[in-house]
């Protein structure tokens, strides 16, 4: 079988997480009351892409219920009992006797890990190609609960990242190569401009920010993250939605948050003399110095294309000029000449930038680039603006600013606030 021929070319962690992954005894793709799932059964999907059921990942004394590639290297793609290890296999997944919640139950019967949803007259649960684990209602078909909005360090194929009902639906990556539970590392959209851009965490620091959409449909900070000969990615908003999402007509594709926090977009080569998993796209690029947040600092900008990557903005000097002259930037810049906090300061601007942080902002999505200046000049705090949405969508920046770096094209135009006396160089 081609999984045991692919286990030579696996590094050794591989081959101690799926040291005891079983092949199942029988196959089918579903439970339901009557027929919950055991170890060492496991769950298939119809067409053989994916399997459900209980593996461990080299401690013996650390079970999980998770779903994976049968083939493709065996990788765990979600997980229910993350935070919950079960201490010993003999685990069953049964869909409740009132007819609402899959539980995960050891064999004394704690419940380790619960979906719940309302009742339903005949419930069943089905594992998907699409690598989708299902709660529904047979006779509807009416979904209840599934595992693509409840996602773990993966974002499959046709998965929602973002907001859907008021629920952020987020990747944590593992805390180590074979501790499945959630570290700090989290990857989010944030759409706090009303453009929608992925920020990589640590616990609340951010670590990576793709920058927001731009108008060519590009992370402003990442334009390699696009649509490409494998992969279509595309943007929902509307009234109780808000994500992204990929889809693929051929490869095998997942989008990894790894435990060394690298957002990776992964896919499998299947040409005869590869067979492995190549990386397409990955963030923070780490031979870019400027995707390392803030790496100049407020008020600096970033080059990657200049010997020294960080720059003041025009009426900016660094605020240690020893140690920017060291590289030490993350100090950033401050003001040559205070503002007066009248009509007397004006804005200069940057063309084709990544925006700054978007934290301390406030967006009014109504007004157009006149107002929005007239606004801004009119609030002390406000030190910079920006139009993203075409003409309107005027977003505020209300005090210091940082990570923001210069593209070769795209991004937006920040108009920033100087005084009076640097507005002409
Ligand atoms: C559930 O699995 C059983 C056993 O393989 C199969 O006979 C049945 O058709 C499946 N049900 C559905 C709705 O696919
Ligand atoms: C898994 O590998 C086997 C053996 O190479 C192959 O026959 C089968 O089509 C593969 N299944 C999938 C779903 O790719
Ligand atoms: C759990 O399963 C293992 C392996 O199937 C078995 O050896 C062991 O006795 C079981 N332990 C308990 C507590 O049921
Ligand atoms: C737990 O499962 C094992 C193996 O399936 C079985 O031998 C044992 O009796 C079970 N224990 C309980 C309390 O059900
Ligand atoms: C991330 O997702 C998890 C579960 O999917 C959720 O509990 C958590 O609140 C989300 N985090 C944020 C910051 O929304
Ligand atoms: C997460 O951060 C907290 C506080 O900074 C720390 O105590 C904890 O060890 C971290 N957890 C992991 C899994 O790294
Ligand atoms: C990618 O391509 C799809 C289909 O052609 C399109 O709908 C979508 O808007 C594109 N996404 C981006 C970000 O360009
Ligand atoms: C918004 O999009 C979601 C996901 O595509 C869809 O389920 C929902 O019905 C849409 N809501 C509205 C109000 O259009
Ligand atoms: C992070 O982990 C991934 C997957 O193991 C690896 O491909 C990548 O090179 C690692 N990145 C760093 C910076 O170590
Ligand atoms: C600036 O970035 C380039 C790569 O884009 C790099 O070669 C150079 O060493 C960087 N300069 C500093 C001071 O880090
Ligand atoms: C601040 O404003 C006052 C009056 O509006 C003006 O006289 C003064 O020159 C301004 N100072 C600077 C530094 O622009
Ligand atoms: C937000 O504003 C506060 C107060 O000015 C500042 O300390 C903080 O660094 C700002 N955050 C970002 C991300 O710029």
């Amino acid at each position: 079988m081609k999984k045991w021929q692919l286990v030579p070319l696996l590094p050794l962690l591989l081959l101690t997480i799926f040291s005891l992954l079983s092949p199942s005894l029988s196959s089918r793709d579903n439970i339901t009351i009557e027929s919950p799932l055991a170890y060492p059964n496991t769950l298939n999907s119809p067409d053989n892409t994916f399997a459900l059921g209980f593996f461990n990942t080299g401690n013996s004394r650390r079970w999980y219920l998770g779903i994976w590639y049968t083939n493709e290297s065996q990788i765990v793609v979600w997980i229910a009992n993350r935070k919950n290890p079960m201490p010993d296999p003999n685990g069953s997944l049964y869909i409740s006797s009132d007819r609402s919640n899959l539980q995960l139950k050891t064999n004394t019967s704690d419940v380790l890990w619960h979906a719940s949803s309302s009742s339903m007259d005949n419930p069943i649960a089905q594992l998907l190609d699409t690598g989708n684990f299902v709660l529904k209602d047979k006779n509807t078909s009416k979904i209840a609960w599934q595992s693509f909005d409840n996602p773990t360090d993966t974002l499959l194929p046709g998965m929602p990242f973002g907001w859907i009902a008021g629920q952020n639906l987020n990747l944590t990556s593992w805390t180590d190569s074979d501790n499945p539970a959630p570290s700090n590392y989290t990857v989010k959209l944030d759409h706090r401009t009303g453009w929608p851009e992925i920020i990589i965490w640590n616990g609340s620091k951010p670590i990576f920010r793709t920058g927001p959409l731009d108008g060519n449909n590009k992370f402003s900070g990442s334009p390699q993250f696009k649509n490409s000969t494998e992969w279509t990615f595309y943007y929902v908003s509307n009234q109780t939605a808000e994500y992204i999402s990929y889809s693929t007509s051929s490869s095998k594709l997942r989008l990894v948050l790894n435990h060394n926090s690298t957002l990776q977009m992964n896919r499998f080569d299947d040409a005869e003399t590869e067979q492995e998993w190549d990386v397409d796209w990955s963030a923070p690029d780490l031979t870019d110095p400027c995707d390392k947040y803030a790496r100049c600092g407020q008020f600096g900008i970033c080059y990657s294309t200049s010997s020294n990557n960080c720059t003041c903005l025009t009426g900016f000097e660094p605020t240690h000029l020893r140690d920017w002259e060291v590289d030490e930037t993350t100090q950033g810049c401050k003001r040559k000449v205070e503002l007066n906090c009248t009509s007397d300061d004006g804005f200069l601007n940057i063309h084709n930038v990544k925006l700054p942080d978007t934290t301390n902002t406030t967006v009014d999505r109504t007004i157009e680039q006149n107002e929005c200046e007239q606004r801004c000049s009119k609030n002390c705090s406000c030190y910079a603006y920006s139009i993203l949405n075409g003409s309107r969508g005027c977003t505020m920046w209300m005090g210091d600013f940082t990570d923001i770096r210069k593209l070769d094209q795209g991004g937006f135009t920040l108009y920033y606030r100087v005084a009076h006396s640097e507005l002409h160089g």
